[in-house]
């Protein structure tokens, strides 16, 4: 029997793709930039399996062009790069990585969430430019974050992590959230449920997002929701950009209403360099690189192509966000 063909849509983890070449027919895109969409949609035409990354927009075009395709494996555990609707109305399985980039990325939030309080970077700069001429007790003060309040909106397991790493600075922590935690849960943790965002906004010295991106949480930090918070405040993005109105930030960090951020993730991505974000001191910018250690990305690889090879044996994947797909 001939083996199944699979596109994987970037390089990663050697011993992910051993794993899938063993198994199928793989054609690799090597490139480090993503196939051009013309490419993508023609790499598609006559696969079984598509491993995919965050960056790829898998849409009905894409699945329309890939009459034979079973399951799409996304190498993130946020998949709203994928209409998951048109694949599960065309009975083809989707596939992401929760849990073995949870605690990676909780270090990288509150990484940001120190290097933006305390001015990490704009003090890297400042050296290199040969500013530092003296001590002095006014130069780059920042905002202590033992005991301060933490804000954390989205009670999933990154955010759940960012309490345990809070506890360790002494910090108060609040979270607010659709759906509150079990009592134990919030008492293990030491977290204050806050039903009312701006409330969570107005008293939290720092400001932490891990939502999803949904119709819901787009631009769910706007211009209201900065107007709520302290002009000391520090905002942390390591969600998805657009769960940040931009252009409001902006205006926020420009006219002193927050005191600084820092994103993981922007809006579009990469950040455009006339972004005017990009002309601020009180912001730090990755590039979506929160969940880069090399023993996670080898564990999400590795978890990507299990999700594949089941979805290509009809099989259920071990992550899989619409298993309806075989209960049909
Ligand atoms: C990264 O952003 C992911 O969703 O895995």
């Amino acid at each position: 029997m001939s083996k199944p063909k699979v596109f994987v849509a970037r390089k990663m983890a050697t011993e992910a793709l051993e794993t899938i070449a063993s198994a199928t027919e793989m054609e690799l895109w090597a490139g480090e930039l993503p196939p051009p969409r013309d490419v993508y949609l023609q790499k598609v035409r006559d696969i079984d399996g598509l491993l995919s990354i965050l960056t790829d927009k898998i849409d009905a075009e894409i699945m329309d062009a890939s009459p034979r395709l079973k399951v799409v494996s996304n190498m993130a555990v946020g998949f709203d790069n994928i209409d998951v609707p048109a694949a599960t109305s065309r009975g083809i399985l989707v596939g992401n990585t929760p849990g073995v980039l949870t605690e990676t990325t909780a270090d990288f939030a509150f990484t940001l969430l120190m290097a933006a309080a305390r001015r990490v970077v704009e003090g890297d700069k400042y050296t290199r430019r040969g500013d530092w001429k003296t001590w002095g007790p006014m130069i780059l003060l920042g905002y202590d974050v033992h005991h301060a309040t933490l804000g954390i909106i989205g009670s999933g397991r990154i955010g759940m992590e960012m309490a345990k790493r809070a506890r360790g600075f002494d910090m108060k922590v609040l979270y607010h959230d659709v759906v509150r935690r079990k009592p134990e849960e919030e008492a293990a943790l030491g977290l204050e449920y806050v039903p009312n965002l701006e409330e969570l906004l107005s008293r939290a010295d720092f400001v932490t997002v891990h939502v999803p991106l949904t119709a819901d949480t787009h631009h769910m930090i706007s211009t209201r929701e900065f107007a709520a918070m302290k002009p000391t405040a520090v905002l942390v993005n390591s969600a998805r950009g657009p769960v940040v109105d931009p252009k409001a930030l902006y205006e926020a960090l420009k006219s002193g209403q927050i005191f600084a951020a820092g994103l993981d993730v922007t809006d579009p991505e990469p950040i455009p360099m006339d972004d005017p974000l990009l002309t601020l001191d009180n912001i730090v910018i990755a590039p979506h690189i929160a969940s880069g250690s090399v023993a996670t990305r080898t564990k999400m690889a590795n978890m990507a192509a299990a999700n594949l090879l089941a979805g290509l044996k009809g099989e259920l994947p071990p992550n899989c966000v619409n298993p309806e797909v075989l209960q049909k």
